[in-house]
Order: structure tokens, then sequence, then C-alpha cells
């Protein structure tokens, strides 16, 4: 157990700022106090599955810091694209980004899409990466819509929401999100077993 003072802490391995401060808001809604490892560089294997890459992340960053520490990876997945741009998310957000998503997406009525997240954690404690997953549905909007966020938030509407991750602040984002969800099973972990 990693404490400052009377807090814990978690050390989250990104260089992203929207995804810390997202992480950082739910654990500390568990007291939880989250320290971003910016210069980590961790080798991104390339794998069907975003769990897989998130353990082997991971062990590469508990090899490089040698701190009890989280990677979390996270992917955009659409049916009707049999589940494109999933692990490969980061790829075409950099190549094609939100317009070449909704250029696939012409002509498609079925819009069904969903976000998920897979935390990976591994400390001296525990021999190998221990995994905490979250997924929220929604579908693909017609056209780009907000400004908050990042990545495919612009385009991407929870179900039965009204509007899309970009025109909601964290706070409403956090109610719902992927990764709000595979934090809350961390956190609890973290907070009650660890
Ligand atoms: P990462 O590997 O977890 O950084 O996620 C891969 C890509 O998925 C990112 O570059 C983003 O484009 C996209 N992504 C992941 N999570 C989110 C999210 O919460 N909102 C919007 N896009 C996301």
């Amino acid at each position: 157990m990693t404490r400052l003072s009377s807090c814990k802490v978690a050390f989250l391995a990104t260089g992203n700022v929207h995804k810390f401060n997202e992480a950082r808001r739910i654990l500390s809604e568990h007291g939880i106090a989250t320290a971003m490892l910016r210069t980590i560089r961790t080798v991104e294997i390339q794998d069907d599955e975003i769990r897989n890459i998130a353990k082997a992340r991971a062990v590469d960053a508990f090899q490089k810091c040698n701190l009890p520490i989280i990677v979390e990876d996270a992917g955009l997945f659409i049916e009707k694209l049999a589940g494109f741009p999933g692990p490969y998310s980061s790829y075409a957000y950099r190549t094609i980004g939100n317009e070449g998503v909704l250029k696939l997406m012409k002509n498609i009525v079925d819009r069904k899409a969903c976000f998920r997240s897979v935390i990976a954690f591994l400390s001296s404690k525990t021999n190998k990466p221990k995994c905490f997953k979250g997924k929220i549905e929604g579908r693909i909007t017609e056209e780009k819509r907000g400004s908050h966020g990042f990545g495919f938030d612009p385009i991407f509407k929870p179900l039965h929401a009204s509007k899309t991750f970009a025109q909601m602040i964290i706070e409403e984002k956090n109610q719902l999100s992927h990764r709000a969800l595979s934090f809350r099973k961390f956190a609890e972990f973290y907070i009650n077993k660890f």
C-alpha cells in the first residue's frame, strides 16, 4: 500500500491529461489520490483484445518504475464495422479521426457502438496484472457535437442520453462512462483488498 499521510495514492501511467482528469475525480470519490506518471512510455503490443494490451503495458510500466502501477486501455467498438476501431482506436483516431469514422458510417442506419475500458494494475504484491473492466453502450451520431473531452467523444452518444460525451462536463461523463465503471471497480479493490 502506498500512502501520502493518511491518503492512498494510485500511480497512473498515461500521457493523456483528459484520461487522468476523469480517473482522478473518480478515485478521489473513494479517498484515493492519483499521481500521473506521464514520462513512463509503455510499449503497446498489437492484440485484438484491449485486456491483453493493458496487461502487457502494466508489466512494462512496472518494470520501468517499480511502483504499484495502473494503466488503462480503452477503445470504441462499432457493431456494423465488426468492432472497428476497437483495439486500433488510437491509430484510427490519429489517422482518420472523427470525420473518417463518420464517413465510414455514412448511410449506415444501425449505429450501435460501445466504449470499453480495461485497467491493469500491477504491484510487487501481485504477481500478475489484475484487470478491471467497464463498458458503455451507445450510438455513433450523424455529426460531431460538443467540444469537451477527447478522442471520439464528439461522435458517441450513450444510450438514453441526449448529449454526446463531448457535450458533457467531466462530472456528467463520469456518471456513466466506461472509464468511470472500471475505475470504480479498481477503487473498491484498492481500498478494501490491497
Ligand atoms: P487509449 O489506448 O486508452 O489511449 O485509447 C485509444 C483511443 O480511443 C484514444 O486515442 C481515443 O481516441 C479513444 N478513446 C479512449 N477512451 C475514450 C473516451 O473516453 N472518449 C473518447 N475517445 C476515447
